[in-house]
């Protein structure tokens, strides 16, 4: 695992950026694993501006983002598919074809979580994943306790991430019970990971992830077996 120590959230941004930036210069029809969240905010503006400049294209690209909430989907406002249209994908040139997250909507929520699963590995396998962490360890919404073995799944959201989740909700009755995630088997499949974690609210986290205790307890130390992890953190 590579530990990149940084002094400003701007800072954990750039160096992200670069990271993806190589990616898609060496392999411009990569397939990228995509996160939501505060953390990769400052990622995806990077990213638009280097778009924008055209220093990087999508055009080849595929994307796949790691969750969505249940009962949530295009058009509202607090679905992660909106917010990824809003900070990312409005704004490149990625064809809209070619992302993809999972669908919330679906009746049938087991059949979504094979076919998302077959979709990403149809598509070769992702080529770099970006992920945050959420204060309990999670990945994806991987909360504390989902096996290592899982792959794309329905879960059940914990108190705490729904708590820390209830600022970009209107009312605390809003905030989803469940979502779709990515297994962590699905996220350690990914070739190369990137976790990004700025903040006070993250020191315990990146702590206890440094600690190298892996436990399903505390989903994200199952990164410690995967050979091209890099974290980027800091305060
Ligand atoms: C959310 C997302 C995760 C994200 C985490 C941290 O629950 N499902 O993918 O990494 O929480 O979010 P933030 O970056 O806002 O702290």
């Amino acid at each position: 695992m590579d530990w990149i120590k940084v002094s400003s959230y701007e800072q954990m941004s750039e160096i992200a950026a670069d990271i993806f930036t190589e990616q898609l210069a060496k392999k411009p029809d990569s397939v990228l694993g995509l996160a939501t969240g505060g953390s990769p905010l400052g990622f995806y503006k990077e990213m638009v501006r280097r778009c924008q400049a055209e220093e990087i294209s999508f055009a080849r690209a595929t994307t796949f983002n790691l969750d969505e909430y249940v009962g949530k989907g295009p058009g509202d406002a607090t679905s992660y598919h909106e917010f990824m249209c809003r900070n990312l994908f409005r704004q490149i040139d990625l064809p809209e074809t070619r992302h993809h997250l999972p669908n919330g909507l679906a009746e049938d929520l087991a059949a979504e979580c094979v076919r998302y699963e077959k979709l990403i590995e149809a598509s070769g396998g992702i080529d770099l994943q970006l992920l945050g962490i959420g204060v309990n360890g999670h990945i994806g919404f991987n909360e504390p306790g989902s096996r290592f073995d899982s792959r794309t799944q329905v879960i059940e959201l914990t108190e705490a991430t729904r708590k820390s989740n209830a600022r970009y909700f209107e009312k605390e009755e809003g905030i989803p019970a469940k979502a779709i995630t990515m297994g962590i088997e699905t996220i350690m499949s990914a070739r190369k990971i990137v976790l990004l974690a700025f903040g006070a609210n993250k020191t315990d986290a990146v702590e206890r992830l440094k600690s190298g205790a892996v436990t399903e307890e505390f989903p994200a130390s199952v990164l410690h077996k995967h050979p091209h992890v890099t974290v980027i953190y800091g305060k």
